[in-house]
């Protein structure tokens, strides 16, 4: 049996102070102070995203509009299978809006980059992306993300909003799963 490691990768506080670095290093991207449509992915980024939407406003960003994504990729529990499919779309118009686009990790990258291409099928008047974590040596497609939380090793990680069979997305920090007799050791 799998289950979270006690010990964290990341802990929660050096996660809230990276969020506000984030949330500084987007705000220097907008420098006309644009209003920001905010699309998450769901429901990975649900934990990042509401602290990342506090964070852009104590730094007085305007969000104008917080929607979000669905998307499936079937695969096993650790691995995403590249087959991406759309199961709930944003419901708004996003033509003429500063997109930033919210997720929690990039690991193959294939998710990131389809969503990434539909969405500027809709003419935004900019997109940029944001993801907490990133596993740089899984990365199978060559895409740009903006704004980038921590880089991590390939190793598979909960917490923060990021699930193991839809455990321990509550989490405040990141952690490994590991084999549950490594605990009694
Ligand atoms: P990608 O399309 O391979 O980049 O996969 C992205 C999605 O896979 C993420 O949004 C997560 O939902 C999931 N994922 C990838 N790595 C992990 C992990 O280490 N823990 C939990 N979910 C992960
Ligand atoms: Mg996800």
């Amino acid at each position: 049996m799998l289950i979270a490691s006690k010990t964290p990768l990341i802990r929660a506080e050096e996660i809230r102070s990276r969020i506000a670095e984030l949330a500084l290093e987007i705000k220097t991207a907008y420098p006309s102070g644009e209003s920001l449509t905010v699309i998450g992915l769901l429901r990975g980024c649900y934990v990042f995203m509401a602290d990342l939407l506090r964070e852009l406003s104590c730094l007085d960003i305007h969000v104008k509009e917080v929607d979000f994504i669905i998307v499936s990729s079937y695969g096993s529990s650790t691995e995403s299978s590249g087959n991406v499919k759309i199961e709930r779309d944003i419901r708004q118009d996003i033509h003429d809006c500063h997109v930033l686009l919210v997720d929690d990790i990039l690991d193959t990258g294939i998710t990131m980059q389809k969503l990434i291409n539909l969405l500027n099928l809709r003419k935004p008047a900019s997109l940029r992306s944001c993801v907490l974590l990133e596993k740089p040596e899984r990365r199978l497609v060559d895409i740009r993300v903006d704004f980038i939380g921590f880089k991590i090793p390939d190793q598979f990680v909960v917490g923060m909003g990021l699930d193991y069979n839809q455990q321990y997305r509550e989490l405040p920090y990141i952690t490994t799963i590991i084999k549950s007799e490594d605990t009694v050791k």
